[in-house]
């Protein structure tokens, strides 16, 4: 019955669509685009099946998720559909007290602070989520040759919420824990490590054709700590579906300065915001990495002309790189016009499929 809901009667395999091979630098035959936050509040049908149910719980409901990550690929014709959750899922599935407060983001309860709160902080038993391999197997089953992304939040942007409460603008107590304790510090990512690369791997396996690792809020920290107390929990996380084969993406925002240092993590496609040029983001990656964006979502409220010569910029920039994805530099704003991304869409298809 998914079948009939599936947005592209494309039969192809999805190993071999456009965004799997753009992600490995082979030949496509159009550059492969998709949103960040592609399913969700910019859509009047996602508002229409999510009304009086709560985040978390949606999240959880297979109907529900299927329904809404299949809801771009029909509306948009994306190269890929990304799986509907949040990063901080596979967080309540280990008994965190936390909720996604509509507006703002993930709460947490009680913050994490001394070593004591690691014992709220079990590691993550594929059959907690046995829901989210259910949800993907059923995807992959109604997606045909379209490919699906599985996710997760990187450690750090996982414990900036865990340790702050809620969502930070400066981090600070991250970073007071990250260098005043950093024993305890690795303990946490390491734990945190182990519930992201889990959750990677169950959507992996249950068929996800890719997955992208958010380490959102990596930007915020220097190169030397980025290093020092993050990359090695982020490689560890890459590492859960490194023997899966499939491509991974490492995306953050404002991480020009750490491009190499997520790419040596363990990915084969940097996602790069719109602060650097895809030219510049493929010239410090080198020949090894595939690249992935980088629209600035603001620009999508700008005339059209403004977002056609942005996006034939992009493209032309994104030559540079092993393979380019097209995206945005960060996820869709929630009061997006859903017909722009369309547009988007198709511009980029049509340039890409004659070019010039
Ligand atoms: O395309 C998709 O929407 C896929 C699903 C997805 C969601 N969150 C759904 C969501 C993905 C990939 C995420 C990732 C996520 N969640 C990140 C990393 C990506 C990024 O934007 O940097 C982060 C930092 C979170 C944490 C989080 N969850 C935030 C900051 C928010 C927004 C709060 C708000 O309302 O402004 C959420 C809630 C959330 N996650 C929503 C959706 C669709 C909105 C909830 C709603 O509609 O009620």
């Amino acid at each position: 019955t998914l079948t009939a809901d599936a947005a592209t009667p494309d039969a192809g395999d999805p190993a071999d669509s456009p965004l799997v091979r753009a992600a490995r630098g082979l030949a496509v035959p159009h550059t492969p685009v998709w949103f960040m936050r592609q399913a969700g509040r910019s859509l009047p049908e996602y508002l229409e099946v999510r009304d009086g149910v709560p985040m978390l719980e949606a999240c959880r409901t297979p109907d529900l998720v299927v329904e809404i990550t299949l809801q771009p690929v029909r509306r948009h014709g994306v190269d890929a559909a990304i799986f509907f959750s949040d990063i901080v899922v596979p967080l309540a599935a280990v008994g965190v007290d936390l909720d996604i407060v509509p507006g703002t983001g993930p709460v947490v309860a009680q913050p994490f602070r001394t070593r004591a709160d690691l014992d709220r902080l079990p590691a993550l038993a594929p059959d907690a989520v046995e829901d989210v391999a259910e949800s993907t197997r059923r995807l992959v089953a109604g997606l045909g040759g379209t490919p699906l992304i599985g996710f997760a939040g990187a450690p750090f942007t996982l414990a900036s919420y865990l340790v702050e409460g809620g969502p930070s603008r400066h981090h600070e107590h991250t970073k007071a824990l990250m260098h005043g304790d950093p024993e305890l510090w690795h303990d946490l990512c390491a734990r945190l490590a182990q519930v992201s690369g889990t959750f990677l791997r169950i959507q992996a396996e249950a068929g996800a054709s890719a997955v992208q690792l958010f380490d959102s809020w990596a930007g915020a920290l220097s190169r030397a700590d980025y290093r020092a107390f993050v990359q090695p929990h982020s490689a560890a996380a890459l590492s859960a579906v490194a023997d899966l084969g499939i491509p991974r993406i490492h995306f953050g925002v404002g991480t020009g300065e750490l491009l190499t240092d997520m790419g040596a993590a363990g990915a084969d496609v940097v996602g790069v915001d719109f602060r650097v040029s895809l030219a510049d983001a493929a010239a410090r990656l080198g020949p090894s990495y595939a690249v992935q964006g980088n629209l600035d979502p603001a620009l999508l409220f700008a005339p059209w002309d403004v977002i056609e010569a942005e996006v034939a910029r992009i493209l032309a920039e994104g030559r540079a790189a092993r393979g380019h994805v097209f995206n945005l530099g960060h996820g869709v704003l929630p009061a997006t016009d859903p017909a722009v991304l369309t547009r988007v869409t198709e511009l980029v298809h049509r340039l890409t499929e004659h070019p010039a």
